[in-house]
């Protein structure tokens, strides 16, 4: 008798565990998992935040469904550093088992996750980072770029600066891969068309609060221009400084966009103003898809949308668009991974499309400037680039 109740007991727990075992599984099989890898602590912390928004803003708008299966985002804080971002990828792949990875902000974080993504084949849509080698010599069909590439934005700038007779700079960014990728790409354009680099200073990566040294140097120069790339918290302390410095008084202050974004201006206000960059959306953009965008995007957040939300936005725009071409089929990660590669949507910052030789994206660069707005300084448009690429040399797809 004893042996028989042994026997049911074990019956049933065996029964038990199965049941669960196959009932969580076939759960998991209802729900996209979106694992995120972005700062929500450091000094790209907003960043993060805005693209996390703005992309669940896109899945809302989908009540968060598609073919009738749930999404659900996960999130791994980077930290904005490459080891910390390393772990989180492993464990958002491996524990969490998700079906695409979104992510990151930062080039040299990009650089850490690179291997991981490629060989346990996992789609990554990048967001931001812009480091060029992603798109080139590093390319993969499992990793799409609907951001940037350091080389993209930065370049056009050389090229049209001294075209504007601007004939001297002076370059200052931070010490980092994305920092260098973006001098480089200026200068090479500003002198091919016959300006001159006076001077290059890198400053410490995440450390630097006091920029007065720099600025001094830059002073003396004597350039007609300083051009910079920061952003995160070094962008709103570099503005402030440099006007309390009086640079812009000596100089035209000039750089990556990003610079003065739209999310940075609450904090920089007037300080921005006169400040002249690049990038791939800015809010004054006239278009429907962009109207509609900015209100949605005000409504939800209670502030005008940076570049960053609009990458974000489109990353779960193009995430939909992929997963309804597959009907709803993402058990292939290979067959998922090229019809993010396929699609082709018009967003808030104009008509994307991926280029097929380097899975980075192709789009229009705007040059503005900063100017006084009714509330808050604004971003106006001098200029429209279309249909930029990035060379994406040495990438065999
Ligand atoms: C990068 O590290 O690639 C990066 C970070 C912040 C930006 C742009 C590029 O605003």
């Amino acid at each position: 008798m004893k042996l028989f109740y042994f026997f049911v007991k074990y019956f049933i727990l065996t029964y038990s565990i199965i049941y669960s075992l196959s009932s969580a599984y076939s759960e998991d099989e209802d729900i996209i998992k979106i694992g995120t890898l972005l700062p929500y602590s450091g000094v790209y912390t907003v960043l993060g935040e805005e693209i996390t928004n703005a992309m669940e803003l896109a899945f809302q708008e989908e009540n968060n469904e598609i073919f009738g299966k749930k999404i659900k985002v996960i999130r791994g804080d980077t930290e904005v550093k490459p080891n910390i971002a390393l772990q989180k990828g492993r464990k958002l792949i491996s524990s969490n088992k998700v079906d695409i990875l979104v992510g990151p902000v930062s080039s040299s974080v990009a650089l850490a996750i690179r291997d991981l993504v490629v060989q346990t084949k996992t789609p990554l849509i990048i967001p931001n980072a812009g480091a060029n080698i992603l798109t080139r010599e590093k390319c993969s069909k499992y990793i799409t770029r609907i951001s940037f590439s350091n080389y993209q934005i930065n370049a056009p700038m050389g090229k049209w600066m001294a075209k504007k007779g601007l004939k001297s700079a002076f370059l200052l960014a931070p010490d980092y891969a994305a920092g260098k990728e973006m001098m480089k790409a200026f200068r090479e354009n500003f002198e091919a068309e016959g300006g001159v680099i006076l001077g290059e200073e890198y400053t410490p990566f995440r450390k630097t609060k006091d920029f007065g040294p720099y600025l001094s140097r830059v002073k003396s120069s004597n350039a007609d221009a300083v051009y910079v790339f920061y952003a995160g918290g070094e962008a709103i302390n570099f503005i402030k400084q440099a006007h309390s410095f009086g640079l812009n008084k000596t100089m035209k202050i000039t750089g990556a966009g990003w610079t003065t974004s739209p999310l940075f201006i609450p904090a920089q206000k007037d300080a921005a103003i006169g400040f002249i960059g690049s990038l791939n959306y800015v809010p004054s953009i006239n278009t429907n898809e962009n109207k509609i965008f900015k209100d949605s995007y005000l409504k939800n957040f209670g502030r005008v949308p940076s570049e960053f939300a609009v990458q974000g936005y489109d990353a779960g725009k193009v995430i939909i668009e992929a997963i309804k071409s597959l009907s709803g089929d993402i058990s292939k990660k290979s067959k998922l991974a090229e019809a993010i590669n396929n699609i082709a949507v018009v967003g808030p910052r104009g008509p994307l499309t991926i280029d097929k030789s380097s899975n980075n994206v192709i789009q229009n660069i705007y040059i503005f400037e900063v100017v006084k707005g009714n509330t808050m300084p604004t971003l106006k448009i001098l200029d429209t680039i279309e249909a930029v690429k990035d060379p994406g040399t040495g990438c065999n797809l």
